[in-house]
């Protein structure tokens, strides 16, 4: 008896977290360990995609390196089979074969530091899929475009197109639909870390945070069929914890702080209302603003279309709980693009929906923005612009030549082409140069 009651004193006084882990926890196992997508290539072709680069006629000694770079890929912080973050071990038919996870564009990395939740805004999607499947001795064209422009991707495209091959209970339908497919929409990924604020995400809005199904759209690979989507629920149930779990980077150089405080006051007077303020007892309005009013781009908002938020609403996805749609709509529909809460700011550029603009310095003056540029694509101290806060860029006079292998062309970003305009958003340019700089100051500390 005594023994007993000296048992439970014991469980009693354990912390929780040994004893089982939190669903947050068990969300981070189930995200970096878990292959919830059949593999899309061979187990052979990631070893051998150096066959695919031009003139390469053996395996470079730092092969890790080079792909890193040429593919905008980031070190694995957890165990990953000694691929790099995004590309993971999968099962192909009756093997083993490569397939990609949330990270490929939901982790990269800053200052060196690899980081679970920031856009990775160095991926070549592109590049990667056609050299994965080319070293797979596969030379078919990709379905569409999957990106544009380094850095940005047609995540909402994939979303549309996989979509078109199920039933309402996700049943394959080899005979495509097609809910609107268009692959100019240049999204931006939104970190991971803000999902705890957010009463509605994407771009527009468009879905109740609440929603674990519309993280498993991303599931929908022909390989999986319907009782995949139900197993796998729970443990997207997890990720979702895992998800609003997560806090953002500091900002790791100095921050002048009387300067920071003045940047709060104007913040507080020509942003707050839309951005929210900050700090322990923090607010967020979760305000979409409509394309009129904001002037960004309005591809994105039009590149999902009715059809497929009918699809959607009438799918599985759907029906997860009735209130958190539009009665007859369903997909919610908004105006135009959602005021993103801004913590960690510092660490996400560029910046709009479609990354157009690679500095916060340029978000506050629209007439200073650069229309023709490109950039490293890595995310060291060299490669980040202090002063200005975001990415360091070099402008350029003329588009990249048509003859360009699209791997080149894909690192200029373009603001004169579809869905790239680096338009609207006018908050700051009645600022003087130093009144947007203390509020670059105090965007720091966020
Ligand atoms: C091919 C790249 C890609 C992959 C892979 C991917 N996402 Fe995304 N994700 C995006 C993009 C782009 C957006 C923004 C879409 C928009 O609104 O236009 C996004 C948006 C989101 C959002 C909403 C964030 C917000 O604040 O609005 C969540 C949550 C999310 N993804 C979770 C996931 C999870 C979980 C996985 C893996 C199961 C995943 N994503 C896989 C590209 C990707
Ligand atoms: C009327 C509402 C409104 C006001 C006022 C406003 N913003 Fe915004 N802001 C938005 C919206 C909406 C977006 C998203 C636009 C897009 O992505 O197309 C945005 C985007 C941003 C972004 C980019 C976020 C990202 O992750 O890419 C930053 C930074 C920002 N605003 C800072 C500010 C600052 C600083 C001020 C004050 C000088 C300000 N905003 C005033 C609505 C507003």
């Amino acid at each position: 008896m005594k023994r007993l009651a000296s048992l439970v004193l014991l469980a009693l006084t354990m912390p929780a977290s040994a004893a089982e882990p939190t669903p947050a926890e068990r969300g981070y196992k189930a995200l970096t360990e878990t292959p919830f997508i059949p593999g899309f290539w061979t187990a052979r072709s990631f070893p051998d995609i150096w066959k695919t680069w031009d003139g390469v006629k053996a395996k470079p000694a730092d092969f890790d390196a080079q792909v890193r770079d040429r593919y905008g890929l980031h070190t694995a912080p957890y165990p990953n089979d000694g691929f790099p973050m995004g590309l993971r071990k999968a099962p192909l038919l009756l093997a083993n074969g490569i397939g990609n996870d949330c990270m490929l564009c939901h982790a990269s990395s800053i200052m060196g530091k690899s980081v679970i939740g920031i856009g990775n805004s160095s991926l070549d999607i592109q590049s990667l899929f056609e050299d994965m499947a080319k070293a797979d001795g596969v030379i078919k064209k990709l379905p569409f475009t999957f990106s544009n422009v380094r850095g940005t991707n047609e995540a909402d495209g994939f979303g549309v197109y996989l979509l078109g091959f199920r039933n309402p209970d996700l049943s394959l339908n080899p005979k495509w639909k097609n809910l609107g497919l268009r692959d100019d929409t240049c999204a931006d990924v939104p970190a991971w870390w803000l999902m705890k604020k957010k009463r509605t995400i994407y771009h527009t809005g468009a879905t109740d945070s609440r929603s674990v199904r519309t993280l498993m759209q991303f599931m929908l690979h022909p390989l999986n069929g319907p009782e995949a989507f139900t197993k796998a629920e729970p443990a997207f149930r997890d990720i979702s914890q895992y998800l609003i779990s997560l806090e953002p980077p500091k900002y790791p150089f100095a921050i002048d702080k009387p300067k920071a405080a003045k940047g709060e006051a104007l913040f507080k007077d020509n942003c707050a209302r839309c951005h929210g303020t900050y700090g322990e007892k923090w607010t967020y309005p979760n305000k979409v603003i409509p394309l009129d009013e904001i002037g960004t781009d309005p591809t994105r908002h039009a590149g999902v279309e009715v059809a497929y938020g009918v699809a959607y609403s009438e799918s599985w996805f759907g029906k997860e709980s009735a209130g958190w749609f539009v009665p007859g709509k369903q997909l919610r529909w908004t105006p135009g693009y959602q005021a993103p809460p801004l913590d960690g700011i510092w660490a996400t550029a560029p910046y709009f929906h479609n990354g157009s603009v690679p500095t916060l310095t340029g978000v506050l003056n629209s007439k200073a923005r650069p229309k023709l540029f490109t950039r490293s694509f890595k995310t060291d101290e060299a490669d980040y612009d202090k002063v200005n806060v975001g990415w360091k860029i070099t402008e350029l006079r003329e588009p990249p030549s048509e003859k360009l292998p699209g791997s080149e062309k894909r690192k200029v970003y373009d603001t004169s082409k579809p869905g790239r305009s680096n338009s609207g958003h006018t908050y700051g340019d009645d600022l003087t140069d130093y009144e947007r700089s203390a509020v670059v100051e105090y965007l720091k500390t966020l």
